[in-house]
């Protein structure tokens, strides 16, 4: 089904970048190469997989993208636009377009730089991105239709009515997914609903004013624009087991119960040295999503290491991210793998994320564009003899 799923979006994707001037910063192979050789199943870290469950018509190289697809796994990064944009990063661009075969906005297709004013949707960088991605045949993560964090003062600083807001939800909705219809592989429709405190869902303008119906519509809004999108619910907390993961199995137990169009779950993972998910409990956690029959996403995963940067933490660092992509290649639920920015020279943790404590260095590749002992330790993890 996952393979069905890719090659059916895979040549929608191909079919869809033929319709612009291809002007790719680095053509990056189709999805659908001459078979390759086989990895040999069964080595010692990874869980044996019948030679049949390897696809073999990847591209072929050591990319990860490229080594990521036998095991039917697309890897990816969120997408600071600045480097999509910035004559002086070829680098970021060539990076992106060679390692990675699916991508996710960082920023602008969140509610409030998309859609700034109410009769206003602002749809340029959204467009780079999309148009980016496309002209290099990559897949694309819609991100994020629904999250308190995004929404406008124009939401935030007003009265509404229950049915207003409801059409000002359709309307955002069916304009951002209309717009790229079958065009996103999956969207983040909702985004962060869990409260962490009281496990219930997180106040906002939505849960204020129409209430926990606020995710049903979303959804159903989201499907009705574009029925090929795959709908996904993402947010931290989901990635181990323990209470607020509960809580996020229930709410999407509760979902898939009532028949609402979700398709799957992205996990964002965002950890540091000192506060990780032990692989077992990712690997537990992901089998009870999949059992209720989603898909599962890493969606965000960046490892913040505490400063000084050691070779030592950057080992550590190296083992964390080994540990949850071996996870995901070996749970037939895990669909993808994305990191939040490849590189320190574009990314969160610079200066929102922790902005209270030293935390750093978080990425695959370091702020001179250097792959660092994290990025080979994903290539050698899937290069096993
Ligand atoms: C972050 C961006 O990386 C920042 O640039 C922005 O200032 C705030 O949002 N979880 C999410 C992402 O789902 O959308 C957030 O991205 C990081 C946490």
């Amino acid at each position: 089904m996952k393979k069905l799923r890719l090659a059916i979006f895979g040549v929608l994707v191909l079919l869809m970048s033929c319709r612009f001037p291809p002007t790719p910063v680095t053509q990056t192979p189709s999805l659908s190469q001459p078979t390759v050789a086989m990895i040999t199943p069964g080595s010692a870290e990874l869980p044996a997989r019948p030679p049949d469950a390897l696809n073999a018509n990847c591209p072929s190289g050591d990319s990860l993208s490229a080594l990521a697809c036998r095991y039917d796994v697309l890897i990816g990064s969120a997408v600071d636009n600045t480097g999509l944009t910035n004559k002086a990063d070829e680098k970021y661009r060539q990076i992106l377009v060679s390692q990675f075969n699916i991508v996710t906005p960082e920023y602008y297709m969140k509610f409030a730089p998309i859609h700034p004013e109410p009769d206003l949707y602002d749809f340029k960088q959204s467009d780079i991105f999309v148009n980016f991605a496309e002209q290099n045949n990559m897949l694309i993560r819609g991100h994020a239709l629904i999250w308190y964090a995004e929404d406008p003062d124009w939401i935030n600083n007003r009265h509404w009515t229950r049915e207003q807001l409801i059409e000002v939800m359709r309307d955002h909705i069916s304009t951002v997914v209309g717009r790229y219809k079958n065009r996103i592989y999956a969207w983040d429709v909702v985004n962060e609903g869990i409260d962490d405190e009281t496990l219930g869902l997180r106040p906002s303008k939505w849960t204020e004013v129409i209430g926990p119906e606020y995710i049903d519509l979303a959804f159903q809004f989201a499907h009705e624009a574009d029925p090929n999108a795959l709908l996904f619910y993402n947010d931290y907390g989901g990635e181990g087991l323990g209470e607020k993961s509960d809580a996020i199995y229930n709410l999407l137990k509760d979902l898939r119960s009532r028949d609402i169009p979700v398709d799957g779950v992205g996990l964002q993972m965002h950890v540091t040295l000192d506060d990780y998910i032990p692989p077992d409990e990712l690997r537990a956690s992901i089998r009870r999503l999949a059992d209720l029959g989603l898909v599962v996403h890493i969606t965000e995963m960046d490892v913040a290491i505490p400063e000084p940067v050691t070779p030592k933490k950057l080992k550590q660092q190296a083992q964390i991210y080994r540990d949850a992509l071996e996870v995901c290649l070996s749970e037939p639920a895990c669909e993808a793998f994305l990191v939040w920015g490849f590189t320190e020279k574009h990314h969160w943790l610079n200066d929102v994320y922790h902005p209270d404590t030293n935390y750093e260095a978080a990425c695959l590749y370091d702020e001179s564009y250097q792959p660092k002992p994290a990025f080979f330790s994903l290539q050698q993890l899937m290069m096993q003899p």
